[in-house]
Parts: structure tokens; C-alpha cells; sequence
């Protein structure tokens, strides 16, 4: 078989599951060449994936998760500033709690009735039209307007965001030169607006919160404002939208699956969307780098080498969910490893959740006879998984509201 985890022509059509089965069955913890790097440990078995990613003793998120480092060449702009996701405890706890509670299932569970309200107009942005892209016109709507409104910014403005973190996602050989940089250049740009306008008309929003933070009686810089600010509008994006549109597409692969659902949503629609996100691992990986030597399921690691998680495949490990390859909503336990798991694990898997069921729900009670209307495209990346447009067709009906 081969293996190649890297080139996002093998994400083409979403995750690699045939190279990951063979992975899994015969080299769980395997050297993977690269072809400007020094290679890396691409580890795929669930047991393997949950342990790697809890040992932060033993493997670091520093000084970065991605397989090649994005940021390289910008030590200048830098110096040693990086983001949470790539801190390790105890900075990496000190961080965490500046925005933590923000994030807890209280403060989640509240903003669900207006990111109900959300998915309401956005059915009905495209609801007269009897089709649209999915991706594109519904699916990221939803957290493009989350985080705008988490942030306290102008809709339109988290639109443009989204767009951006969209490029920075795209792998690189699939995007002009220089264009990943660009985007992230522009990000800043805009976090550097948003760092004048919150001080000076400091708001009840979570960019004022973190102007306003302190970690060790200091408070951010502009770098660690900004870099914050890129890891939110990026982490919670097209994460979010992959997943509705993934998983769009897994209801209407499976009918019968998609109508167990509908026939009690109220009840089904949490265990389904676990299923979804077991599904579609909208994360392909996140990297660790060895701290000292050690091994990993009896393969020796060497200090300082890069071992990468790849969730997708911990996710249709047979040794941990049966008949993996079947997606089952009513699935349970489901113990997909989707947000991660250990001191990293997604700090907006509450609010994510929210804003899954809020969106499915809509969509599936209002859009009836809805059918994709031609084939997917996917997004070309080997870190982030998902269509990146999806046509499809319903029943044009009236909107909810004016
Ligand atoms: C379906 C949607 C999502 C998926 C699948 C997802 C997945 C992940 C994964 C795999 C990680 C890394 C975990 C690890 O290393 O163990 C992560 C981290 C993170 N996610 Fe999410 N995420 C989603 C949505 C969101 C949303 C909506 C937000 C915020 C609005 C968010 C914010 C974050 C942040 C801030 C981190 C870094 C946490 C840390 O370093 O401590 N995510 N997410």
C-alpha cells in the first residue's frame, strides 16, 4: 500500500481511510518520510492517539502542531511569541484559564437560543431558492456569525474572517505562493482594528476580556492579543462548517440512518451528531514533539522527533467501535476522539455542539426533499478535513421570518 499522509491529493475525496486501515493493521506507529523534513511518526491506533495526546510529559505541542512549521521564516515577527495550542502546561494552564469559563456549558448553553435564532435566518437566506452551496451559503454561516459575535464584531466582518481561515487551512502546494501568508498577514491586520477599536470602546465581549487579561500580572501584548485571536476565529471555522457539511452527506449516504433520525430528533439528534463527528473528524491531526526518548506502543521514539496524531484513524480503529466503516447514529458509548483529548482538548467543543444541533435541525425539518445536486469538492488540505462546496437541491418553501 502506499502511504502518503501529506501530498492533499490523498484528502481529495476526505480522509485516506484505506491507507489508515492498513496503517492501523500494520505499522501503527509509522515512519513517514518527508520530502522537506527530517520525516515523522504518523501514529493511527485509537489506544495510541488517546495516550500520545494526554503525555504531555512526554510529547510537546511546542514549538508547533502542524508537521512543517507555518510561522518558519517569521522568527522575526515572532521571537519566542506562539499560540495557546502550542504551549505546553503550566504556561499552556495560565492560558487556558484566561478564557476558559468563557467556553464552559453554562455559558455554551446559553447562547443556544440565539444560535438557534442564527440557523433560523440562515434556512431562510436560502429557503426561496429550492437549491444552493451547502458549504458556502448555510454550513459556514453558522460559525462565521459565532465568532463574530463571541468577539463582539460586525457579522460581515467574521464572513471575511472565515474566508481567511479557509486559505491559512489550505495546504499550501494548493494555493498561489505566498498566499497562506497573505492571509494571515490580512488576519492580523484586522486583529490590529479590532485592538484599537475594543480599547477604546471596551465592550462586553471576549476580545475586551482578553485586552483586558492579565498571565502573571501582566497583561497581553498585541503579539499574544493577536495570536489568540488568530487561534479562534481559525480553530472554531471551518471546523464547525466541515463537520455540518460532512455530515450532510453521510445523512444522505445513508437514508434509513437519516430517517431514524428525523423520525425523533428531539431525542436522536445528540447521539447522531456524536456519530457525525466520529464520522467526519473534521482535525486530521495534531503534532507532538518527543521531549526525551521514549516509545509508543513499543516502537522506540527518539528525542526530539515529530509524532503525529491522526484522529481520523483513531476514529474508525475496530479495536475501539465496532463495525467503524458503519456509520450508526444511535451509536453509544461513542468515545470519538474528534475534539482531542488531554490538556489541548477543543475548548469549543460546547459551543461547537450548539451550534451542530442548532443548524441540523433546521435544516433537516425545514429543507425538505433536500439532495445533493452534484458531486463535492474537498477542501485540499491534509490537516483539515471537509467539502469545501457542496451543491445541493430541496423543495423552495417560505421563509420564517422577514
Ligand atoms: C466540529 C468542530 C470542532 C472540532 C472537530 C474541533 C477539534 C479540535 C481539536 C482536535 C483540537 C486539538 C485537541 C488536542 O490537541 O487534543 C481543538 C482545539 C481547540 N479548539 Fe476546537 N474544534 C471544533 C470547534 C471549535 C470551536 C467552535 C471553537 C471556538 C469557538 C474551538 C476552539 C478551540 C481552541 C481554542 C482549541 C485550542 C485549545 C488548547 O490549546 O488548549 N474549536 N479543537
Amino acid at each position: 500500500m502506499k502511504i502518503d499522509l501529506l501530498s492533499p491529493s490523498s484528502f481529495s475525496a476526505g480522509h485516506p481511510f484505506e491507507q489508515y486501515r492498513w496503517l492501523r493493521d500494520n505499522a501503527p506507529v509509522h515512519w513517514h518520510a518527508e520530502l522537506d523534513g527530517p520525516g515523522f511518526w504518523a501514529v493511527t491506533r485509537h489506544r495510541d492517539v488517546h495516550a500520545v495526546d494526554r503525555d504531555h510529559g512526554a510529547f510537546s505541542s511546542e514549538p508547533t502542531i502542524m508537521i512543517q512549521d507555518p510561522l518558519a521564516g517569521q522568527e522575526a515577527q515572532f521571537g519566542n511569541y506562539k499560540m495557546m495550542l502550542m504551549m505546553d502546561p503550566p504556561q499552556h494552564t495560565a492560558y487556558r484559564k484566561l478564557i476558559r469559563a468563557e467556553f464552559a456549558h453554562g455559558p455554551a448553553d446559553a447562547l443556544a437560543p440565539r444560535l438557534r435564532e442564527l440557523a433560523t435566518e440562515i434556512v431562510d437566506r436560502v429557503i426561496e431558492r429550492g437549491a444552493c452551496d451547502f458549504v458556502q451559503d448555510v454550513a459556514g454561516e453558522m460559525p462565521s456569525f459565532v465568532i463574530a459575535e463571541l468577539m463582539g464584531l460586525p457579522r460581515d466582518d467574521g464572513r471575511e474572517l472565515y474566508k481567511l481561515t479557509e486559505i491559512i487551512h489550505t495546504s499550501p502546494e494548493a494555493l498561489p505562493e505566498g498566499a497562506g501568508l497573505s492571509a494571515v498577514a490580512k488576519m492580523f491586520e484586522y486583529g490590529q482594528g479590532v485592538i484599537k477599536e475594543k480599547r477604546a470602546r471596551p465592550a462586553n465581549d471576549l476580545a475586551t476580556k482578553l485586552l483586558e487579561a492579565e498571565v502573571d500580572g501582566k497583561r497581553l501584548d498585541d503579539i499574544e492579543f493577536l495570536l489568540f485571536f488568530l487561534l479562534l476565529v481559525d480553530a472554531g471555522g471551518d471546523t464547525t462548517r466541515n463537520l455540518l457539511s460532512g455530515g450532510l452527506i453521510a445523512l444522505l449516504e445513508n437514508p434509513s440512518e437519516l430517517a431514524w433520525l428525523k423520525a425523533d430528533m428531539p431525542q436522536r439528534l445528540a447521539p447522531a451528531r456524536e456519530e457525525l463527528l466520529r464520522w467526519c473528524t473534521p482535525v486530521v491531526y495534531m503534532r507532538r514533539t518527543a521531549r526525551h526518548d521514549t516509545e509508543i506502543a513499543g516502537q522506540p521514539i527518539k528525542q526530539g522527533q515529530k509524532v503525529v496524531m491522526y484522529f481520523g484513524a483513531a476514529n474508525r480503529d475496530a479495536d475501539k467501535f465496532a463495525e467503524p466503516d458503519c456509520l450508526r447514529l444511535s451509536r453509544a458509548p461513542n468515545e470519538h476522539i474528534a475534539f482531542g483529548n488531554g490538556p489541548h482538548v477543543c475548548l469549543g467543543q460546547h459551543i461547537a455542539r450548539i451550534e451542530i444541533d442548532a443548524l441540523l435541525r433546521e435544516v433537516l425539518e425545514r429543507l425538505e426533499g433536500l439532495a445533493l445536486a452534484g458531486a463535492p469538492e474537498w477542501l485540499p488540505s491534509n490537516f483539515i478535513s471537509g467539502p469545501k462546496h457542496l451543491p445541493v437541491r430541496f423543495r423552495p418553501a417560505k421563509r420564517r421570518s422577514r
